[in-house]
Order: structure tokens, then C-alpha cells, then sequence
């Protein structure tokens, strides 16, 4: 009986879930992207579906099936995935575990570039800051109970925390991609979620699986709390 309750402990909520990472044009033929495979998004859509949500799960481009039940809206650039957040709007969880590329080109070339003899052997490219699409999504009045991730590959905790405070979070997930056998492509995943009070709460190594369900049952026990 206490397991039913914990699988719906997110009965009747609308989760936002963003996954995977952008691609940003350069021209017709090339793009600048982050790594992720998506994995850990869609681990956490399934959790949530399980927990009881109705799910929307906005996705950059990746290689993985559509869990069951889950409203998935796939999409390419950082824009397009502000905008598609912006329609599934309003929610009362956003959790965003997409790789969002910070820059995209200032100008996207409509023919393929062509490699110039007359200015050497660099290419400069201009960019310029993408939206952030959580932080606009924490800043709107219809703000929902917010969960950030954090990839850092030095002072993990201490950037985490300040990405809690800035992007005005309730819960963020730290994730130390210097370690190889976690994060990014990896199979496995292991966090440390912060709180607004600076808790600090971990998550010892296993499976994205098993890893999105602890996630999904800490974070609904605060939402529920709140
Ligand atoms: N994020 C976002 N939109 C962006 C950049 C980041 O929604 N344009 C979200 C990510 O999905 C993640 C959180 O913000 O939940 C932190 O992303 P991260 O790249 O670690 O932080 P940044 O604020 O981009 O800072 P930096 O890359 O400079 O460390
Ligand atoms: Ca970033």
C-alpha cells in the first residue's frame, strides 16, 4: 500500500521536462551541440508517467523511443525549445535536463560555406547567447516548482549552488561530468540535489532508471510539501 502511494505521488500534475541537447545552425550542413544523449530526460519522464503525471517531454535530437504514456514534442534549436515550453505552459513541475547550447551563430548561412583561401587557415564564427529556457520559465508569474541540472567538471557543488539561486530554483541536480562512468552517454548516473537551504542530498551510482525514480520521489515529496 505504501508503494501505490508513492507511485502517485504525482497524481494529477502537469510535468515539463526538457531533455537531450540543441543543435544550433551554422549553415545548411553544420550545427554546434553539447553532448547528451538524452538518457537521464527520458529515465525521468518514465519515472514521472509512473508517479502518476501527465507528462510533456520537450526533446532536442536523440536516438530514443518515446516511453509509454508521455506527451513527447521534439525540437532543434534553444529557441524552438524555449517556445515549445512556452506552449505547454503552465505546469506544476518543470525539471530541465536538457544540454541547452549557450550560443548559437549570429547569422545562419543559407548556402554551405565554402572553405575561403584568402583568410587563412582559421574560420572565425560569430555568436551570440541563446535564451536561457529555464530561467525564463522561473521568471514568469505562473512560476511552477522548479528543478535545474548541473553538469560541472570542477567546483561542482559550489556552481550548483549559485545556478540555484540565479536561475531562482527549487531544487538542482548536481552531476560531475569529469567523471566518465556517469553522466553524458554513460549508462549510470550519480547526484547530489541541493536545496533553496543548501541541504545537500546524494544519490550513490546506479542506473538513469533507477536513478530518475529517487529523483522523481525526492523531488515529489517536496513539491508535495510545499
Ligand atoms: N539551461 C536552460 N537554457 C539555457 C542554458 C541552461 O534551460 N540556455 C538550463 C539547463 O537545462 C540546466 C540549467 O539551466 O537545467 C543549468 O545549465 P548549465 O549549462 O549547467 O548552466 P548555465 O546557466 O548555462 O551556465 P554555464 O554553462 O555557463 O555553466
Ligand atoms: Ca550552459
Amino acid at each position: 500500500a505504501a508503494d501505490c502511494f508513492q507511485r502517485q505521488s504525482l497524481s494529477g500534475k502537469h510535468v515539463l521536462i526538457t531533455a537531450g541537447p540543441t543543435q544550433e545552425n551554422i549553415d545548411p550542413v553544420r550545427y554546434i551541440t553539447n553532448h547528451s544523449s538524452g538518457k537521464m530526460g527520458f529515465a525521468l519522464a518514465e519515472a514521472a508517467v509512473e508517479a502518476g503525471a501527465k507528462v510533456t517531454l520537450i526533446t532536442g535530437p536523440v536516438h530514443l523511443p518515446t516511453p509509454d504514456r508521455v506527451s513527447r514534442i521534439d525540437v532543434v534549436s534553444a529557441r524552438d525549445m524555449l517556445a515549445a515550453c512556452e506552449a505547454a505552459m503552465p505546469c506544476d513541475l518543470l525539471i530541465a535536463s536538457a544540454a541547452v547550447a549557450d550560443y548559437r551563430p549570429e547569422v545562419v548561412a543559407q548556402h554551405k560555406l565554402k572553405k575561403d583561401p584568402t583568410t587563412g587557415d582559421g574560420l572565425l564564427l560569430q555568436l551570440v547567447r541563446n535564451p536561457d529556457v529555464l530561467a525564463t520559465l522561473t521568471s514568469r508569474a505562473d512560476r511552477p516548482f522548479s528543478v535545474g541540472f548541473a553538469a560541472e567538471t570542477e567546483n561542482l557543488l559550489g556552481y550548483a549552488a549559485r545556478k540555484l539561486k540565479d536561475k531562482n530554483l527549487d531544487l538542482i541536480v548536481a552531476n560531475d561530468v569529469a567523471n566518465p562512468t556517469i553522466g553524458f552517454n554513460s549508462e549510470e548516473n550519480a547526484i547530489t540535489i541541493i536545496d533553496r537551504e543548501l541541504q545537500a542530498s546524494s544519490f550513490a551510482q546506479t542506473s538513469k532508471g533507477k536513478i530518475a525514480r529517487q529523483l522523481v520521489a525526492f523531488i515529489a515529496e517536496r513539491l508535495n510539501r510545499a
